[in-house]
Order: structure tokens, then C-alpha cells, then sequence
């Protein structure tokens, strides 16, 4: 039976359209898709769940001077600007991706190439050449086979609203990762890790979208501490756990977004799919994943378990009853001990109970690197400045996610004794001056607590030069909680940017600042 069904996508959040000015180069307008979680259900007639698994082709005609990419196998250019891809292995429905745009491209491996906008792509080169093969190669050898052939990535404009978005052989990044020093490529290795976890093996339903983002963030750290060491892996880590933080403290622990098993079903007590991007499935999953591997106890026998784990399930949509069954099946003697019910840490309480992790993995391999952090924020939060010790301390050499951890430091002493921000913004101009996304960020939220009006506009830049969610609603949450003049500030810089914002976000913004349109 062939079914032929005749559609045309309307204004559904899952296509993009953006207008010249929306992209770098500022010359042709730029079309984008974003299916994750529920959104392609607008872009093309499919079962819009992650439990369904298919192939698919498409033919794509575009005008002259555009060129189209999909998250596909294969693809080919015919005559009339009319492209054909074909994607060959199952995949969810939320993994069919489509860009067209004045864009281009560059090798950078013998699998990879770069996709940009033609005023980015050197930048783009330069990023990440060379680098991206051997975070494959450490990927397969550690959890088996990169069954995707390519894997290329793709520059988006700065409205595109998450670091990276995992669609198989052509991972989409915001280009605020052009940092310059591929001091960001962390990035990076978490989509290329969702090549397994997510891609392959993927949840079954965005109620468990921990299985996903939490395994992924282990693999990412696996990766990571195999290429880049454990010190820098563990700091890394660290940061991530500080954002676990502030997002329970922002919520409340208890929240039941707070938990690794949410209920999406609409009703009562049912949750947005979209609600789940929050901190908790990939902070609080690493934990729990992190866990597992602690109960383990060896390395290399848990590194075996993921990959017979991802042997098991390639290709297919589980629940987390299939994985946790699956890992007292491969641990016998695990089993019989009755390691998912220690009073405590019952693998029922990881998944049902919201709140804080009750086992965290152990970082201090990274205190060489956050120990100075730590003392330097410290000496900044004092009472009356040591400058003289301050001074001693020589941040020049800093790693950026040295720098991120001491900003999160004092961020969360802030406010600090009145006058300390200032001389702190005068001191180190690599970090008030920053132009790295992470930084800015960071130096934002403590321009924004410490009421530093003379960097207001710092804030105001930030948020026109990009529109990731991760950094937007941050900075608004903090505008509104905070002082009148910093109120007016989101509402100012909400009214001139909203337009180029993913409709996403531009809702999530709203609930925060109480406008209309919030779901
Ligand atoms: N799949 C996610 C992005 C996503 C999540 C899109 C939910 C839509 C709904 C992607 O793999 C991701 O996690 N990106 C992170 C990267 C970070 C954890 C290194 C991001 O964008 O911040
Ligand atoms: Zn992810």
C-alpha cells in the first residue's frame, strides 16, 4: 500500500524563516527546521514520537544561490537547483532536519566538513580542524561503531535558539561556539556522543528524555576525559553541576520537573515536552549514570556495558525499565545484591522522586584547577579587598572553563561588598570584554545581581547578538527579579528582539515577563 498524502506547512514553530537581516551575512533570507522535542509534526504528516523509527528520502528544489542540507545519509545535487537526500537507517521523528541558506562548506577530517554561511565558514575551518576525527575514533572504540558515515556540521545563525541540536550526520551549533580557541568543543563531543545515546538508542517517550541527554552527558565526559584528561573533565563537570544548582534553586527541588521520570500526558500534572530542556535530565541523569557505574566499581567493565548496552538497543526506542533491566541482567551478581533498592538510592527514587541527586560523582580530580578559582573568588568577596593578594594571583593563563567556574563562584556570592564588581570589571578586561559566549554569559548575570548599571548595556548586547535559550532566559529571569531599571531593561531589549528570537523562546520570555501569549 502506498499512501500519498498532498500537505503545505503554515506558521508552525517547527520551520523557520528568517529574513535577510536575521542571518550573518545579512544578503538572502534562511530557512531552518527544529524538530526536537514535538515540532516537526508542522514541518511534514509523521508519528511525532520518539517510540517510531523510519527511513526516509526527500527532494528538495530551492532557488538559484541556495543550498539545501538534511540530517541524511546521502545526498545529491540534480539539475534546477533540486537536491535529493536519502537518510538509510531508522531514525525518529525528530531527527529529520532541514537548512537552506546561502551556505557552504570545508573539510575538516576525513568524514567531516564544516557548513556556514560563506562570511563564517574560514572562522568555521579554523575552529575545528582536525579535531573532530579523533573524537569519533575515541566514540567508536569506546562504545562501537559510528554507523551515521558522515559527520558534518553545520553553523547556524545566532537565533538558533540551543548550543547544538544531534541531527544524524549533520549537527546543527549555534555559531557563538566560533570562539576562536575551540575552547567550546565540549559542545561538540555531546552531539557527537547523542550518535549513540539519542540516535541510536533512543527514548521511547520525552518522559524519560533523561535516557537521551544523560547518558549523553556521561559519554560526552568519557570522551572528554579520554582526549583532554580528568582534571579538565572533572572542571567541567563542576560547571555543570553548578548550573544543576542554580536551575533547583530557581525552581525548587521539588518541583516535578525535578525528577528523572516526568509525566507529559496533558491534565493534570502533565508536562510540555519542551519543559524538560531544563538542567535535570542531563546533570541529574549524568549523576544517576554516573552511579551506575560507581555501583560497577571497574572503568572498563562499565565502558563494556555501554557499549553491549547500545549493541542491544541500537536502532530502537526504550524505557528506562528496559536499560535499568538490561544492566541487572548484564551485572548478575549486581542483581543479587539488590543494588536497585539500597535504602536511599532505589533506582524507583533516582527516576520517581524529584530533588537533588542523592550520589554524586566524585570531582576532586579537578581541584588543581578550581582550588585557585575558588580562593580568587573568595578574596573578591571579601569585606575590605586584599589587592595585594588579588594581584598576586595571575589569571592570564586560565582555561575559559577556569574562568567560568571562578564567575559561578562569585556569582554565587553576589551580591559582593559595594565597589568589588567594579574593580573586578577593571581588573580583568578578558573577562568583562569577553566575547566568548560561556563568559558573557556569566559576566552578565553578576553585572545584573550586583546592580552595575554603568554595564547594563553589556547585557543588552549580549542578548541582540544571540538568541540561545540557555543564555536568554537566564538573563531575562534575572532582569525581572531584579530593580526597576533592570525590568525596563527586559522589556526594552524584549520589544527590539523579539521578532528574531525561535518562537520558543519568545514564549518562554513572555511567561517570565507576564506579557500575553504564554501557554
Ligand atoms: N538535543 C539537545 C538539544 C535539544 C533538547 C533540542 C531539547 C530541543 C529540545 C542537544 O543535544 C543538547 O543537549 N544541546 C546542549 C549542549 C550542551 C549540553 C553541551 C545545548 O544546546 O545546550
Ligand atoms: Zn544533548
Amino acid at each position: 500500500l502506498t499512501l500519498l498524502i498532498d500537505y503545505e506547512a503554515g506558521e508552525g514553530p517547527g520551520v523557520c524563516w528568517l529574513s535577510p537581516e536575521q542571518t550573518a551575512g545579512k544578503q538572502k533570507p534562511y530557512m531552518y527546521t527544529q524538530g526536537q522535542a514535538v515540532l516537526n509534526r508542522s514541518f511534514f504528516p509523521c508519528f511525532d514520537t520518539p517510540s517510531v523509527k523510519f527511513t526516509y528520502s526527500a527532494t528538495v528544489k530551492v532557488p538559484e544561490g541556495f543550498t539545501a542540507v538534511m540530517s541524511a545519509t546521502s545526498w545529491e545535487k540534480q539539475k534546477d537547483n533540486t537536491f535529493v537526500f536519502k537518510m538509510s537507517q531508522p531514525i525518529p521523528s525528530y531527527l529529520i532536519a532541514l537548512v537552506v541558506g546561502d551556505i557552504v562548506s570545508a573539510d575538516v577530517g576525513p568524514r567531516s566538513r564544516v557548513w556556514a554561511e560563506p562570511c563564517l565558514i574560514e572562522a568555521a575551518k579554523k575552529e575545528y580542524d582536525g579535531v573532530i576525527e579523533e573524537f569519533l575514533v575515541v566514540g567508536e572504540k569506546l562504545f562501537g561503531p559510528y554507523v551515521w558515515g558522515r559527520y558534518d556540521i553545520l553553523f547556524m545563525p545566532p537565533s538558533f535558539p540551543f548550543g547544538g541540536m544531534e541531527n544524524p550526520c549533520l549537527t546543527f551549533v549555534t555559531p557563538c561556539l566560533l570562539a576562536g580557541d575551540r575552547s567550546l568543543v565540549d559542545v561538540i563531543i555531546h552531539e557527537i556522543s547523542h550518535s549513540w545515546f539519542g540516535n541510536l538508542v533512543t527514548n521511547a517517550t520525552w518522559g524519560e528524555f533523561w535516557l537521551n541527554e544523560g547518558f549523553t552527558m556521561y559519554a560526552q565526559r568519557r570522551i572528554s576525559t579520554e582526549v583532554y584528561g580528568l582534571p579538565y573533565t572533572c572542571l567541567e563537570a563542576a560547571t555543570g553541576r553548578a548550573l544543576l544548582r542554580q536551575h533547583m534553586d530557581a525552581t525548587g527541588e521539588d518541583h516535578p520537573l525535578n525528577k528523572l521520570r516526568v509525566v507529559i500526558e496533558p491534565g493534570l500534572g502533565g508536562v510540555n515536552p519542551d519543559d524538560t530542556y531544563n538542567e535535570t535530565p542531563y546533570e541529574k541523569g549524568y549523576c544517576f549514570v554516573s552511579y551506575l557505574a560507581h555501583l560497577v566499581g571497574n572503568q572498563s567493565k562499565f565502558d563494556a556495558f555501554l557499549q553491549a548496552y547500545v549493541n542491544r538497543f541500537k536502532f530502537q526506542s526504550i524505557t528506562a525499565d528496559d536499560t535499568l533491566g538490561f544492566f541487572l541482567e548484564y551485572f548478575p551478581e549486581l542483581k543479587e545484591k539488590g543494588v536497585d533498592s539500597i535504602p536511599g538510592f532505589e533506582f524507583d527514587r533516582w527516576l520517581n522522586t524529584p530533588g537533588w541527586p542523592p550520589y554524586l560523582p566524585d570531582l576532586s580530580p579537578g581541584q588543581q584547577l578550581m582550588r585557585p578559582a575558588d580562593e580568587l573568588a573568595e578574596l573578591w568577596a571579601a569585606d575590605g579587598l586584599n589587592m595585594e593578594a588579588i594581584e598576586a594571583v595571575d589569571i592570564t593563563g586560565w582555561r575559559t572553563y577556569q574562568l567560568v567556574y571562578f564567575l559561578d563562584q562569585v556569582l554565587q556570592k553576589s551580591p559582593l561588598p559595594e565597589g568589588n564588581v567594579k574593580r573586578l570589571s577593571k581588573m580583568y578586561p578578558k573577562i568583562s570584554k569577553a566575547q566568548n559566549a560561556e563568559l558573557q554569559l556569566r559576566w552578565c548575570q553578576i553585572v545584573l545581581k550586583n546592580n552595575l548599571e554603568a554595564e547594563y548595556s553589556k547585557v543588552k548586547d549580549f542578548l541582540h547578538s544571540q538568541g540561545k535559550q540557555k543564555y536568554t532566559l537566564p538573563l531575562y529571569r534575572a532582569m525581572w527579579s531584579g530593580s526597576e531599571a533592570t525590568r525596563a531593561l527586559a522589556m526594552e531589549t524584549f520589544s527590539a528582539t523579539a521578532p528574531q528570537l525561535h518562537v520558543n523562546v519568545q514564549n518562554y520570555v513572555k511567561k517570565i515577563l507576564g506579557l500575553e501569549g504564554a501557554e
